[in-house]
């Protein structure tokens, strides 16, 4: 199996929805995608695609994964918890251990592509997740502010530390379209942050409302396809070959 994380320094600049949207590209495009949901605490990749909250064991006591409409296999916390709002209020080393497990016990079937949706941060979860999963590739997401961009760059080192491989970067909500006037708003700024010979621009991403709409009724797999089809091409010919499509940027 294929292992691909999506990481960011920072919280809230949209790794959930590049890492459900990845998935739902690559399930398009060759199929066989699952997602880790390695955010115990903040679990809400099973919310995003829709997945329905189960706690089903096989007979050997492997965890059996939801599954989305599309066929993306989900391992999450918080498919196991009986509500959403229940909170998980646990110490660093014991979500380390859930992390350890979810990858380990949960039957993965045929899935050949894992996409782990990473806490954020670069603290102890993210690390087990480095070390424990030791991703193919990793993707990090930023938005386009100086102090966001510099934190993900942190995420980049970290990964380059544990002997990872970042494969590029991702700009998210880089700017939206005014609906009255049609105008393009910069609102983070125009850092494009990425686009670097250690750190390739992989996607800038608009800031859509439909999006937040979609992932939020649980259809995230639907949201900007167009996109989320060249993320994931890039990603595939990366794993296969170590390189990127030439001029494949969204
Ligand atoms: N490009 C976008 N356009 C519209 N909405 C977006 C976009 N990217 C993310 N969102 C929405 O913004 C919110 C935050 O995104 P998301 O949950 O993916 O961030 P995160 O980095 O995973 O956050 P956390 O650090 O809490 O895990 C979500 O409601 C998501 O659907
Ligand atoms: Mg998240």
């Amino acid at each position: 199996m294929r292992i691909i994380a999506v990481m960011s320094g920072k919280g809230g600049v949209g790794k959930s929805f590049v890492a459900t949207g990845l998935a739902a590209g690559i399930q398009r495009r060759v199929g066989h995608a699952a997602v880790l949901d390695a955010d115990i605490t903040g679990a809400s990749v099973p919310h995003m695609l829709g997945v329905p909250r189960s706690a089903r064991v096989d007979a050997d006591g492997r965890f059996v994964p939801g599954l989305s409409s599309d066929g993306i296999r989900v391992s999450s916390m918080s498919l196991m918890l009986p509500s959403d709002e229940k909170a998980v209020i646990w110490r660093g080393p014991l979500i380390s251990r859930a992390i350890d497990q979810l990858f380990k016990d949960t039957d993965w079937g045929d899935a050949e592509y894992l996409v782990v949706d990473m806490p954020p941060g670069t603290s102890d979860a993210a690390l087990t997740v480095l070390q424990t999963l030791k991703p193919h590739g990793v993707i990090v997401v930023s938005t386009p502010q100086d102090m966001v961009t510099k934190i993900a760059r942190r995420s980049q080192d970290m990964v380059r530390q544990t002997g990872g491989d970042v494969i590029g970067l991702v700009m998210n909500m880089a700017y939206l379209w005014c609906p009255h006037c049609g105008e393009r708003i910069e609102a983070f700024g125009t850092n494009s942050g990425g686009g670097s010979d250690d750190l390739p621009l992989l996607a800038t991403l608009p800031l859509m409302p439909e999006w937040a709409a979609l992932a939020d009724r649980g259809e995230a797999a639907k949201a900007a396809s167009d996109e989320f089809d060249v993320l994931a091409d890039a990603v595939l010919q990366h794993l296969d070959t170590g390189t990127m499509p030439a001029g494949r940027h969204v």
